[in-house]
């Protein structure tokens, strides 16, 4: 685990309320309109990687889904997360883990993620995070991910941060994932910003 990237992102979490960060959602419409489309079995095994405080698993949780698992390499968002969600959460999994070294232990029925894959910009643990996502998947699985598009922003949280296209993220991923669909869209940040995002969902090929 990278001790310097784990700090900084556990001293925003510490420092900063949810609707203070600039990627605030109060419901993460696109990612929820994706997946609506799959119509996936309550019992899925759902991984969000980098979930942070997301409220995707709380419409999972809503909608009935019994199998999820949580990723992050902040043990306070994760900690926030789970108080926000009490009993309601009792099912989910939180994992404390890097996504550039983490090593998934289960195989998932549908992976999201969105606004961390861009944080890795080392090709290492690009590699690895590939590697680690194709291991992990079920056969037909579906994989979401959403990153910073072409013209986003090329510093996140002080953090230097990738671009990708969706034919980019076809080639990233290609070992493994097919593209399904892709759309651009921005995320308004709470201080009226607008950033390009791009997400992409693919099928596993396994
Ligand atoms: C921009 S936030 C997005 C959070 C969440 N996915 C959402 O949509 O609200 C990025 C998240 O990725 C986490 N993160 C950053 N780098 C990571 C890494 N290498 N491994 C795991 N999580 C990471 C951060 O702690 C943070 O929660």
């Amino acid at each position: 685990m990278n001790k310097d990237l784990k700090s900084h992102w556990e001293a925003i979490y510490q420092n900063k309320s949810f609707e203070e960060v600039g990627w605030y959602q109060a419901v993460p419409e696109t990612s929820i309109q994706f997946f609506e489309k799959l119509n996936l079995p309550k019992t899925a095994a759902i991984m969000d990687m980098g979930a942070g405080e997301s409220r995707f698993v709380d419409y999972l949780l809503e909608k009935g889904y019994t199998n999820i698992t949580l990723v992050d390499i902040s043990a306070e968002a994760l900690k926030k997360t789970q108080a926000r969600l009490g009993e309601k959460g009792k099912s989910v999994k939180y994992i404390e883990a890097d996504a550039g070294t983490f090593k998934a232990t289960e195989r998932y029925d549908f992976w999201h993620d969105r606004a961390t894959f861009h944080f890795l910009t080392e090709i290492t643990a690009i590699e690895h995070y590939t590697q680690n996502s194709c291991r992990s998947l079920k056969p037909k699985a579906h994989f979401l991910i959403g990153t910073f598009a072409e013209g986003g922003p090329k510093i996140c949280s002080e953090l230097e941060v990738f671009q990708y296209s969706a034919d980019d993220l076809s080639e990233v991923f290609a070992r493994c994932l097919t593209q399904v669909k892709a759309i651009k869209t921005d995320h308004v940040t709470p201080s009226g910003a607008k950033l390009k995002f791009v997400f992409c969902l693919f099928k596993y090929d396994g």
